[in-house]
């Protein structure tokens, strides 16, 4: 035990308490702040509510608390926003105030201080960075060009798949198998490159460095020191491992894929038609003009390894684990598919919008199973107002977008999984966000601009699984465990499902 830091920090705890009851006194005296549970000195509400802020958790609290409510989680002030009109608020009428980004102790490490896109306050480094993304990876002209390439990469899944017997008796992980596509969807974008085999030495390294930047950061278990800044010694260890996480993976990026796309295109920069041909050299263009430095360049790669293949390889394997456990709905996508197209017939991008059910069940995946439930936290750099409430500069604004879409208060028995609701009482509402109940993608100014790659390539993936294979639990289970695991602000399956693969016959 280090006596010294102990006795430190209790020192500290101690003045803290003091600043912090005096302050508080003073600043209750002037801010009508929204209501909450009553904080302590020092920890705030963060003995009360714990450090598992999930969206059920929030939920339950907004039910006690009312639509707009605050959190001192120590020194942080947090506020949840949980219904339609505030969301609408928060995103489109005070889209610039609420515009920002917060970061916490670990995100900082991760993003450089903000020197990439998704964490970056709003202003003008955060406008230069989404312009330069827009042209390589957010346009139509991407899905035109790059959807063959998702298509024959689903084709491989399923190629795959069909090969090994084990899938069609005791079953196999398909995430495995699925994250490789992820990969490879992602990969032809940035890097016009892809992995052939799941034991690819790059492959393995890539992929494990990934998977510990987010269970480093979206775990809760740092968030005493990042409440507490009096506790934040005790956390050093935790972060020295993001420390050397974070350099050994951006050193990774730019040794193995951003330093070999540079040595190409000094030869060969261009294509046939005289067209740039990936992202990176998009992007790398940009620095050559002095728009943005090196290490932009190799945050923006580190935003789309975590922007765009978790999320996406998350909502598959969500929307696959619903197909398994509800298999009328499956054979009623299947049927659909082979009705539309003919059987066997292979669904591709443009067969996605012809396809209402397969539209309906993504959706309904998205509703229940939302992948980023509490949007990425937004920030208000300057005082505001929200809801009558004065929301003090620089709090975390939580909009928890999972409530907006399952309150049954809005819902018509929003726990059920049932795609049908997208072709009836709420045929209206697309996941772009015209309706502020549903926001998958947030919407306005930081919402998702990679929704334009999301919807085809989980249009491709599921109708491809679902035509080619019936999915089933493995033997002797009759349903997939779909307990949900939660992190800062992510949402995925606890266990990835073992699942039996039948191959169809045409
Ligand atoms: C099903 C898949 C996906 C889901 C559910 C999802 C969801 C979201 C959400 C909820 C946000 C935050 C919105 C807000 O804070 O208001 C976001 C931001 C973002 N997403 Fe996605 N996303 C997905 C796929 C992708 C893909 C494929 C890409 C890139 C190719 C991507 C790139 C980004 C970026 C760069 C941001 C930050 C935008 C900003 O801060 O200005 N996402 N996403």
């Amino acid at each position: 035990m280090d006596f010294q830091l102990v006795e430190k920090a209790l020192l500290g705890l101690f003045a803290a308490v003091v600043a912090a009851t005096v302050v508080s006194k003073l600043r209750g005296r002037r801010l009508r702040l929204p209501p909450g549970p009553i904080p302590v000195p020092v920890f705030g509400n963060w003995l009360q509510v714990g450090d598992d802020l999930n969206h059920r958790t929030l939920a339950s609290l907004a039910r006690r608390f009312g639509d707009v409510l605050l959190l001192r989680m120590g020194q942080r002030n947090l506020v949840v926003v949980s219904s339609p009109e505030l969301a609408r608020e928060v995103l489109h009428t005070q889209g610039v105030e609420f515009g920002s980004r917060t970061r916490n102790v670990v995100f900082d490490i991760f993003t450089g201080g903000g020197q990439d896109m998704v964490f970056t306050v709003y202003g003008d480094h955060w406008r230069k960075m989404r312009r330069i993304m827009t042209v390589p990876f957010f346009t139509n002209k991407v899905v035109a060009q790059y959807r063959r390439h998702w298509e024959d990469e689903a084709a491989a899944v399923v190629d795959d798949v069909r090969a090994d017997p084990a899938a069609a008796r005791e079953g196999v992980v398909l995430r495995r198998r699925l994250q490789m596509m992820m990969y490879n969807n992602m990969y032809r974008i940035m890097f016009d490159t892809r992995f052939d085999r799941m034991d690819d030495p790059l492959f393995e390294r890539l992929r494990a460095l990934n998977g510990e930047r987010s269970r480093l950061a979206q775990s809760f278990d740092y968030n005493y020191g990042d409440f507490i800044p009096v506790l934040r010694p005790f956390l050093r260890g935790y972060l020295r491992i993001c420390k050397e996480v974070k350099d050994t993976r951006i050193k990774l990026f730019k040794d193995y894929f951003v330093d070999e796309r540079k040595k190409l295109a000094s030869t060969n920069p261009t294509d046939n038609a005289g067209q740039l041909r990936c992202a990176i050299d998009h992007i790398l263009e940009a620095e050559r003009k002095g728009e943005i430095n090196e290490d932009n360049v190799l945050y923006i790669v580190e935003n789309i390894n975590v922007a765009a293949i978790e999320t996406t390889l998350w909502s598959i394997e969500w929307g696959i684990a619903e197909l398994v456990n509800h298999p009328e709905i499956q054979q009623k996508l299947r049927n659909e598919i082979d009705t539309v197209l003919g059987p066997g017939v292979q669904v591709t991008e443009p067969d996605t919008h012809k396809l209402p059910y397969l539209q309906a069940v993504i959706k309904e995946t998205l509703r229940l199973r939302m992948a980023i439930p509490l949007l990425v936290p937004h920030m208000n750099l300057q005082d505001a107002k929200l809801g009558g409430y004065d929301i003090p500069a620089e709090s975390r604004v939580l909009v928890n977008a999972w409530w907006l879409a399952n309150n049954p208060a809005h819902w018509k028995n929003p726990e059920e999984f049932r795609p049908e609701r997208f072709l009836e009482e709420e045929a209206k509402v697309e996941a772009s966000g015209n309706d502020f109940r549903y926001v998958p993608f947030g919407v306005g100014r930081r919402s998702c601009p990679g929704i334009i790659l999301a919807l085809p390539i989980l249009g491709i993936t599921i109708g491809r699984l679902v035509q080619n294979f019936e999915l089933l639990p493995p033997p002797g289970q009759a349903k997939l465990d779909t307990s949900e695991k939660g992190g800062q602000f992510s949402l995925h399956i606890l266990k990835h499902s073992t699942i039996v693969a039948k191959p169809r016959v045409f």
